[in-house]
């Protein structure tokens, strides 16, 4: 027997019932926020990706030669690909560009519980606005993506940080702007990586500087313990020189967004939480990952501010701002809380027809119906009572419809109820009218 490939999920009916419960919440939201809905080809250049994704991604590529000696792969995240639609079009697209979309992504990572190699990510960006008007926005939306299924905050938080305010820190010890990139991705693995490993990757971000790295990885971990605007404000306060200046310049910024999000209610999802860089290259400004209120768990979604990525990708200067949520790490959460409704493949009535003259009279109505908008299915075959109405229940139908012989001469149709087993019977000529009746009648 074949099985599908690690990472690669199939889905059932009551999988992809789950599934497209998940993505209607998603497209409604978005809507909802004013987005549009956009999406691209799951296979592109090699090139989009080694360019802008940055290190960790490239390494987890599903990437391969098409047999036009292409250089291809399935796209790790649709970042680069937004880039480049927004770049070809910047001059007609009006702005900001509120975009959407929903779309799965492929990236060759271990499996292992919330990491698949195939998931699907909503991703929502604003691009065309600088100001934390737009990375609240995109906040708020990440935010209330997860409210739309019931999780609150005692379920998630919004992990807050700043690339931006790193780079001025790190220059503030005295690092270049060159060393500050690499050195980052150090931080990104400040709380994963043993000690040693992290005083080795540390020295070797700042080979050719002056820094000590034993002292750079004691400031770095004296400034991620900052938990709050308010601390952040009070340490850099004295500070009189032009650096000062600019950091305190950055710390208005942050209670701009903060006054925002406060004022959309969304005060008590955040917290400010500097060890969060991200993993991406492309990043510039506020960064952003949600987690399980636990600290349990792989990240529910993650985004940040890329102000370069567009004009990198041949389009004019953008500024750009934008999140990713996966299904998988969010299925598992709303499984765990109980959170998803029951799966139900139940038709609002089902047909059964006794014998073969009657066939086409139910099959009229049956047409009917379901142009009307109800879900209606019908026995292929005719056959005994018992066993055709066995097999209506397991349809999970509430409501029997039964063409026998003495019916159909009738003009009638036999409506039986399959919990109270009582039957009616109905003229056909009001037929539509009684089952509208009694599918808007609550259980
Ligand atoms: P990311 O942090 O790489 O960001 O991914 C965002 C989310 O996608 C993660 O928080 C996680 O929920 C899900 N995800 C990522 N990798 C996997 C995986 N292997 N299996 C299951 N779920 C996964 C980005 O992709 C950025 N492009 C987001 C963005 C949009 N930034 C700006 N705009």
């Amino acid at each position: 027997m074949f099985t599908s490939l690690p990472g690669f999920r199939e889905f059932y009916p009551e999988e992809c019932a789950v599934q497209n419960y998940i993505f209607d919440k998603w497209r409604q939201l978005a809507l909802r926020f004013g987005f549009q809905e956009w999406n691209a080809p799951v296979l592109e250049s090699l090139e989009l990706f080694t360019e802008k994704s940055g290190e960790e991604i490239v390494q987890q590529l599903f990437n391969f030669e098409d047999k036009g000696g292409r250089k291809v792969t399935l796209r790790p995240e649709m970042t680069p690909s937004l880039a480049r639609l927004v770049a070809a079009r910047a001059n007609a697209i009006r702005r900001p560009v509120k975009w959407f979309a929903i779309g799965e992504n492929y990236r060759y990572e271990k499996q292992q519980r919330g990491r698949l190699r195939a998931f699907y990510q909503f991703n929502a960006d604003i691009l065309g606005e600088a100001s934390p008007a737009a990375d609240a926005e995109i906040i708020a939306l990440c935010a209330e993506a997860l409210r739309a299924f019931g999780l609150e905050t005692q379920d998630f938080r919004v992990r807050l940080s700043d690339r931006t305010l790193w780079f001025l820190f790190l220059e503030s010890l005295g690092i270049p702007e060159q060393t500050a990139v690499p050195l980052l991705s150090v931080v990104d693995k400040l709380e994963r990586l043993p000690p040693e490993d992290l005083l080795k990757a540390a020295a070797s971000a700042l080979a050719g500087t002056a820094c000590d790295a034993g002292q750079v990885i004691e400031s770095v971990r004296a400034f991620v313990a900052f938990d709050s605007l308010d601390k952040l404000e009070a340490f850099f306060a004295s500070r009189s020189d032009t650096l000062g200046g600019k950091i305190r310049e950055r710390l208005g910024e942050w209670r701009a967004l903060l006054n925002i999000l406060g004022a959309m209610g969304l005060a008590n999802f955040l917290s400010l939480d500097l060890t969060i860089v991200r993993g991406l290259a492309y990043y510039t400004g506020f960064v952003f990952e949600v987690f399980e209120r636990s600290g349990d768990g792989r990240a529910l979604a993650g985004g940040g501010r890329y102000d370069a990525l567009v004009k990198k990708l041949g389009g004019p200067d953008m500024p750009a701002v934008g999140f990713g949520m996966g299904d998988v790490t969010l299925a598992n959460l709303l499984k765990d809380k109980g959170l998803f409704p029951v799966y139900s493949a139940a038709v609002d009535f089902y047909a059964i027809v006794l014998a073969p003259e009657c066939r086409p009279i139910a099959l009229a109505d049956v047409a009917a119906l379901r142009h009307s908008g109800m879900r209606v299915e019908y026995s292929f075959k005719d056959g005994k009572f018992g066993k055709l109405i066995q097999a209506a229940e397991q349809a999970g139908a509430r409501h029997v419809l039964i063409y026998g012989p003495d019916e159909v001469a009738a003009g009638v149709v036999k409506i039986r109820n399959t919990q109270t087993r009582t039957e009616q019977l109905v003229p056909r000529t009001s037929l539509m009218e009684q089952l509208c009746a009694i599918k808007s009648t609550p259980t």
